[in-house]
Order: C-alpha cells, then structure tokens, then sequence
C-alpha cells in the first residue's frame, strides 16, 4: 500500500512542468509605513528601507536564476506601496487593465502603472469600477477568481468579464486580515498541463471565505490544498508559482510540506520587511501575459 503510494506521488512530481513567467515588479526604495489601510500597518513602528530593498532583490533573485523574465517599474516618491505591484493592473494577452483603487491613499499609482503598460506595448484600458488588480483577480486556467469584500467591488466583476471575455467567479472575503484575494488563494497551476489536460489547481484559506464562497471553492476546486489557519497567518498563500516552483514565506511550514506531498517544489523567500506594509511574494509580483 505505501510503495502504491510513492509510486503515485512520484508519478504526479514528474508530471509537474514549468512554465515560463514574465513579471512586474518595483524595487521598494521608497518603501515605509506612514498610513494603515490594512491590519498588517502599524506607521508607528520602525521600518527598515535597506532591509525591504535586500528581502526584495532575492525574491528578483529567485525568479530571474530560475529563467524568468522580469521587468521593473520606478517607485515613484510619496507612494510606498508601489512596490505591491500586483495591485497595479491585470494583463491577459496583452491587454492591461488598471486599476482604481478603494483607498485614497494608492490612488496616484493608477496613472504611472497605466503610463507603464502603454509604454511597454500593451493595449490599456482605463477600469470604470473600484477595483485593485490582480490582488483580487486570479487567472485560473480560463476562468478570473475575483474577490470582493474589502477592496474590490462586485461591479468590477461584471466589468472584468466584459474587457476580457472570460468566466469570472466572485469570491467574498469575510477576515480583515486578508483583505485581497491574493492573501487568501494560491494558483499553482494556472494553465493547462500536456496534452491538454485541464490540471489547474490552487491553495486556500478556508476561513478567509464567506460560507457561499467556500461552498463554490470546494466544488470547483476538489484536489485543492486547504492551508491551515497557521500558516495563512504568516501569508504563506500570498506566493507565485510557475507550475513546478512554488515561492512561499519560509515560516509556512505546513503549505511547505504540503507542496512537497504534491511533487511542488517550494522555494522560500522571506519578505518579513514587506509584510509590515501588509504584503507579500505575490503582492510584490505581477504576471505580464502576452505582449512585447
Ligand atoms: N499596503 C498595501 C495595501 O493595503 C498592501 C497591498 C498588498 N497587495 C496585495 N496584492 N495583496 O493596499
């Protein structure tokens, strides 16, 4: 029985493949606290721009050693969050929506990250309702996971699925703590495997959810890896995957483990500095589909 065992999870880690990425990112040199729009900011306590800007250039690190593309967007003064790229637009081939953020605080980033897509070639669109990019939209084989609940309002759902033309499910999050859809889901595997064999796959929070919410997840998504409360905790979901390497916070032990199980190869990055503005890995990365 347990040799069967082995054999299959041998079997499911050689079927893992990776897939090439391209993504935005900003280097945090202006990066500090000095608002709360989330419960992870306090401006009173120090924070330390070096030590930000150190944890960061591994994760850049982690990504271009493993053959990825990364391009980079200058952090604009006055704008410390800036480096929470994945709050800066959604691109689907070559077509970049930005952003309206909920929080009056980012609300001059919108310009420079849209400023950004059309100088680099991808055809932008100018969003209608409140909404905050990819922190609340996941590309999950053709369909948009799209949260709401804190930052993202359900408009931006019936509007995401107009400029993309793709299935959008609403997912409503009920915990102040993870407050983006990004906090609470990991994609691991966003396209289809060989052979056309749909394997997209994810991690998630059960209790960021609402009861609907979860109900939807656990139909859609049955081979799913449920994280633990603990590990959520540490923004162990807030991580990038490229079908094979999955980059986490090196204090989820359990998703750790859990990846491994599932012939994933996690890859830790700390970014404890950037998890005092409420963010982390994925937060600080935003995937570039399509365009040159
Ligand atoms: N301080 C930022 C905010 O509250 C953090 C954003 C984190 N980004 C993300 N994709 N979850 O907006």
């Amino acid at each position: 029985m347990s040799t069967q065992n082995t054999a299959a999870s041998a079997a499911s880690s050689s079927n893992r493949i990776q897939q090439h990425r391209r993504y935005l990112m900003c280097r945090p040199e202006h990066f500090t606290v000095t608002y709360s729009i989330n419960p992870w900011m306090e401006p009173d306590r120090p924070t330390d721009t070096a030590k930000a800007v150190a944890q960061w250039e591994e994760l850049y690190n982690a990504y271009l050693s493993l053959g990825h593309e990364v391009e980079l967007i200058d952090q604009v003064p006055g704008l410390p969050d800036m480096v929470y790229t994945a709050n800066g637009g959604f691109v689907i081939d070559g077509k970049a929506l930005g952003v309206k953020f909920r929080v009056e605080e980012r609300r001059g980033e919108e310009q420079p990250f849209m400023d950004w897509f059309a100088a680099n070639g991808f055809d932008v669109v100018v969003p209608q309702e409140v909404q905050e990019g990819e922190g609340d939209f996941l590309l999950v084989g053709d369909t948009i996971l799209a949260g709401t609940g804190f930052r993202s309002v359900g408009d931006s759902h019936r509007e995401i699925a107009e400029v993309f033309g793709r299935e959008v499910v609403s997912l409503t999050l009920t915990d102040p703590r993870f407050y983006h859809l990004d906090t609470a889901i990991a994609v691991l595997d966003p396209v289809e495997g060989p052979g056309g064999v749909e394997k997209a796959n994810i991690a998630y929070l059960p209790g960021a959810f609402d009861e609907a919410s979860r109900r939807i997840l656990e139909e859609r998504y049955p081979d799913a890896i449920l994280v633990s409360d603990e590990d959520g905790d540490v923004f162990g979901l807030n991580s990038a995957s490229d079908g094979l390497n999955v980059f986490i916070s090196p204090r989820a032990h359990g998703f750790e483990r859990q990846l491994r199980e599932r012939g994933y190869n996690p890859v830790l990055v700390d970014l404890s500095e950037l998890l005092l503005g409420g963010g982390g890995i994925k937060c600080c990365t935003l995937e570039l589909r399509g365009a040159r």
